[in-house]
């Protein structure tokens, strides 16, 4: 396994995944289990967050606490990454949201960028850039491409499933982005589609296959 490539295995993770992955969940279930996983993640990514140091007044008195030193900016990719992005807001609720609209081209399995708005100076922020799969890695590479072009400078890229060539390709084009995933499967098949997998994340969150 490349060194920039973070295996989360909690098991309440893992559960969540076969539930996901499981082809009788309902929209609705897999919809709320992606933003709870999501949560999730993003609580054991962030054990490495750096703190400040505050002066807050208690009801009491004065004293000393310690906030989180860095601004964090959510960057789904459209559309599969929103409702990751809705489970991280939970959790962080002062984040502020960038969007990054890409569409896989299903001939060419090339990325096709469509929309792109995100949170002024991006370079000050901490981003984490969220989508569900990571499969041959063109997505992934083409909105990191793109958000560096924009600024962003401190990238960490969440995802739930990956495949190898996806893993692969993103960690040689980005070595020095960490890669956070709760599995990496067998491969992919020839639609571009990854083995096991959960099927096509965008139609199973929104309902529309
Ligand atoms: C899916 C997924 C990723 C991309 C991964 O999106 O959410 O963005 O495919 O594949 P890759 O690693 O081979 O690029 P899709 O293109 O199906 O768009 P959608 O979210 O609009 O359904
Ligand atoms: N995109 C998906 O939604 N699922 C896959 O398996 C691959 C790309």
């Amino acid at each position: 396994m490349e060194k920039n490539v973070h295996l989360i295995e909690h098991p309440l993770i893992q559960h969540k995944l076969t539930l996901m992955r499981d082809k009788n969940t309902t929209t609705k279930e897999f919809r709320e289990l992606v933003k709870e996983v999501s949560a999730l993640m993003v609580y054991e990514i962030s054990r490495s967050m750096k703190l400040k140091d505050v002066e807050i007044e208690t009801p009491i008195g004065k004293t000393y606490g310690k906030l989180l030193r860095d601004e964090i900016a959510i960057i789904p990719i459209l559309r599969a990454g929103i409702i990751m992005a809705e489970g991280i807001i939970d959790l962080i609720p002062t984040a502020k949201v960038g969007h990054i609209g890409l569409y896989r081209d299903p001939e060419t399995l090339k990325p096709v960028e469509y929309y792109c708005k995100l949170p002024n100076n991006i370079s000050e922020y901490k981003v984490f850039l969220v989508d569900p799969m990571l499969a041959t890695g063109g997505s992934a590479i083409k909105a990191i491409e793109v958000i560096k072009d924009k600024g962003a400078e401190d990238i960490v890229f969440v995802c739930l499933i990956s495949a190898p060539e996806g893993l692969e390709n993103l960690s040689k084009e980005y070595p020095d982005i960490p890669i956070y995933t709760i599995s990496i499967d067998e491969k992919l098949n020839s639609h571009g589609y990854i083995v096991p997998g959960l099927g096509d994340a965008g139609d199973r969150l929104f309902g529309t296959k």
